[in-house]
C-alpha cells in the first residue's frame, strides 16, 4: 500500500490510544495528532500521556517520533494529510435546546472549519471518530462542500492562470464512520484485537475508494472479516446501540439486585445461572453501585434525543428507564450508608476506596462514585478516598458543596482506615481484593462496616473478623 499521511484531531484517549496502535501496525505510513492543548502534546511529546492505560507508554516508545508525531501545528500537519481522523470530545449540551440531552458539537466543528482552512489535498478523507449523534457525517459533509464552493466562487472572482489550473484539480471530500469501541483499562488490548472495526460511506466512486483507503489501514492486523461495511446511518447508529445496550445489560443485573436483596436470593448466583446460557451470556452480568465513564450516559442521551426527534416517545422512555434505574442504584446505595449506620453520618468518618469509574484508568468522569460520595458529604460524613491512579486534583474538581476538613486523600488503604466507621468499596481494583481485613479492622472504629459497591470483598471472611458487610444484591447481614 502506498504511504499515507494520516492525522488525527484529538489527543485524548481515543485520538492517542487509536494512532499509538495504528503507528505500531503500519510502519509505511506517518501519523500526526494535533491537540489545541500544549500540555496534552507536551506529555504526549515526553513519553508521560496524561492518561492511565495499560501498555500505552510502552507502545508509545516503539513509535514516538519515528512515525508517529504529536503537535499543535494544525497548518503544516494539514495541508497534505490524505485521511483525517476526528476524535474530539463530544460531550453532552450544558446550555440551551436540549440541555443535559442533544450533543454539543462545537469541538467537531472548528475541527470541520481547520480542516475546510488548511487541509490542501485533492482528494480528502474525513474519518468520523468520535461518538456523535446520527446524521453528523452528512452535517460534516454538507460543511465542507460549502466552503469548498465559497472558496472556489471567491477564487473565480479573481481568475488568473494559476486558478484556472487549481481549478481543475477541484477538491472531492468524503466523510466516513468510523466508531471506535475501545474500553477504558483495556483500550490497547482492545485496538489490537478489535472485535469489529465499523466503516461506513456513502456509495458513491469516491465514496467507495475512501472506505477502501481506510480498510486498507487496518488490513495490516485486523482480519478481513472483522471489517463491516454499512451506510453511514447505521454505523452511527451502531455505536450508539452497542453502549446503549451494554449500559441497559448493567441496569437489568441491578434491577435484579434490589429484588435479590428483598428475598433473600443472592445476584452472583443468578447471574451465573443466567448467563451460562449461551443466548444471554455472562458478560456485563456483575451488579454493582451503577455504571459510570463519559460514554454510556452519553450515549443513551443522545439515543433519546434521536428517538424525541423523530416522535417515537415509547422508545425514548424506554431507553430513560436504563438511566434512571442508573441514578436509582447509585443513590439507594448511598442512602443504605446512612440508613445502616444510625441514620447519622455527621463527622463520621468513612473510607471509600476506588474514584475511577473502572479498574485500570485514572478516569474520573462520569463515575458512580461521584454521587455517592456528594450524597455522603451533603450528609455531613468525612471521607477519607484513596485510589491507586484517581489524580487527586479530579476528586477534587469533581465533588461539590463540602467543606475542607471533610476531604482527606490518601495514599493507602492502611492510611485510610485509620478511624474510620465504614469501608466503602466503589471501583474494582484488583487491589482491593487483596486487602488485608484484619488490620483494617483493628484500625477503625467500632461497630464497622462494609459496602461493598462491586462485590469483591469476600463477605464470609469480612463477617468472620466482625464486620457488618452490605453487597449489592446480596440479603441483608446474612
Ligand atoms: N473514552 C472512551 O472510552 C471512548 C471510547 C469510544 C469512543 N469515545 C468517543 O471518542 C471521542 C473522544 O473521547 P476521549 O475520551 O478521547 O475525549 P478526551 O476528552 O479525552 O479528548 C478529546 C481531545 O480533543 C481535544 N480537542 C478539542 N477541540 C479540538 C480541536 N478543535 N482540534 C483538536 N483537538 C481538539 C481536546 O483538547 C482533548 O485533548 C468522544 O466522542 C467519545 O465519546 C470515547
Amino acid at each position: 500500500m502506498t504511504s499515507q499521511k494520516v492525522v488525527c484531531l484529538g489527543a485524548g484517549i481515543v485520538g492517542g490510544c487509536t494512532q499509538v496502535v495504528f503507528a505500531s501496525k503500519c510502519k509505511t505510513h506517518d501519523f500526526y495528532v494535533v491537540d489545541i492543548d500544549e500540555e496534552r502534546i507536551k506529555g504526549w511529546n515526553n513519553f508521560k500521556p496524561n492518561y492511565y492505560e495499560p501498555g500505552l507508554n510502552k507502545l508509545l516508545k516503539t513509535c514516538l517520533n519515528k512515525n508517529l508525531f504529536f503537535t499543535t501545528d494544525f497548518e503544516n500537519t494539514l495541508k497534505d494529510a490524505t485521511l483525517i481522523f476526528l476524535s474530539v470530545g463530544t460531550p453532552t449540551k450544558q446550555r440551551g435546546e436540549m440541555k443535559g440531552i442533544g450533543t454539543n458539537l462545537s469541538y467537531i466543528e472548528s475541527c470541520c472549519r481547520m480542516i475546510a482552512k488548511y487541509a490542501k489535498n485533492e482528494k480528502v478523507i474525513v474519518i468520523e471518530k468520535s461518538t456523535v449523534p446520527v446524521g453528523t457525517a452528512q452535517k460534516i459533509t454538507n460543511f465542507l462542500q460549502e466552503y469548498n464552493k465559497n472558496e472556489t466562487e471567491n477564487e473565480k472572482e479573481n481568475e488568473n492562470e494559476t486558478t484556472k489550473e487549481n481549478k481543475k484539480k477541484q477538491k472531492q471530500i468524503v466523510v466516513l464512520s468510523n466508531p471506535e469501541f475501545l474500553a477504558e483499562g483495556t483500550a490497547i488490548k482492545n485496538l489490537q484485537h478489535p472485535d469489529r472495526v465499523l466503516i461506513g460511506g456513502p456509495n458513491t466512486e469516491f465514496g467507495k475508494y475512501a472506505q477502501e483507503q481506510l480498510k486498507q489501514l487496518y488490513k495490516g492486523w485486523v482480519p478481513e472479516e472483522k471489517i463491516f461495511f454499512s451506510n453511514t446511518w447505521s454505523t452511527e447508529l451502531s455505536k450508539l446501540t452497542s453502549n446503549a445496550m451494554l449500559a441497559q445489560r448493567v441496569s437489568s443485573i441491578n434491577s435484579i439486585s434490589q429484588i435479590c436483596e428483598e428475598i433473600g436470593a443472592e445476584v452472583t448466583q443468578v447471574s451465573k445461572n443466567m448467563g451460562s446460557d449461551p443466548r444471554i451470556g455472562s458478560r456485563f452480568l456483575n451488579a454493582s453501585v451503577g455504571f459510570g465513564g463519559s460514554c454510556f450516559e452519553k450515549d443513551i442521551l443522545n439515543l433519546i434525543y434521536l428517538c424525541e426527534h423523530y416522535h417515537l416517545y415509547v422508545v425514548a422512555k424506554y431507553w430513560k428507564s436504563v438511566l434512571e434505574l442508573n441514578n436509582h442504584q447509585k443513590l439507594r446505595f448511598a442512602k443504605n450508608i446512612a440508613d445502616t449506620m444510625f441514620q447519622n453520618l455527621e463527622n463520621k468518618k468513612i473510607t471509600i476506596l476506588g474514584f475511577t469509574f473502572k479498574k485500570n484508568t485514572d478516569d474520573v468522569r462520569g463515575s458512580a462514585a461521584i454521587d455517592v460520595c456528594n450524597y455522603l458529604l451533603g450528609e455531613g460524613a468525612i471521607l477519607s478516598i484513596y485510589d491507586p491512579k484517581a489524580k487527586p486534583k479530579h476528586i477534587k474538581l469533581s465533588l461539590k458543596g463540602y467543606n475542607e476538613n471533610q476531604l482527606i486523600i490518601c495514599d493507602s488503604v492502611s492510611n485510610a482506615v485509620i478511624d474510620s466507621h465504614a469501608l466503602v468499596v466503589l471501583t474494582e481494583w484488583d487491589e482491593f481484593t487483596q486487602i488485608d481485613l484484619s488490620k483494617c479492622y483493628q484500625k477503625m472504629i467500632h461497630p464497622s462496616y462494609i459496602f461493598d459497591g462491586r462485590n469483591i470483598i469476600n463477605r464470609k471472611s469480612a463477617q468472620k473478623i466482625g464486620f457488618n458487610i452490605y453487597s449489592v444484591g446480596f440479603p441483608k447481614n446474612k
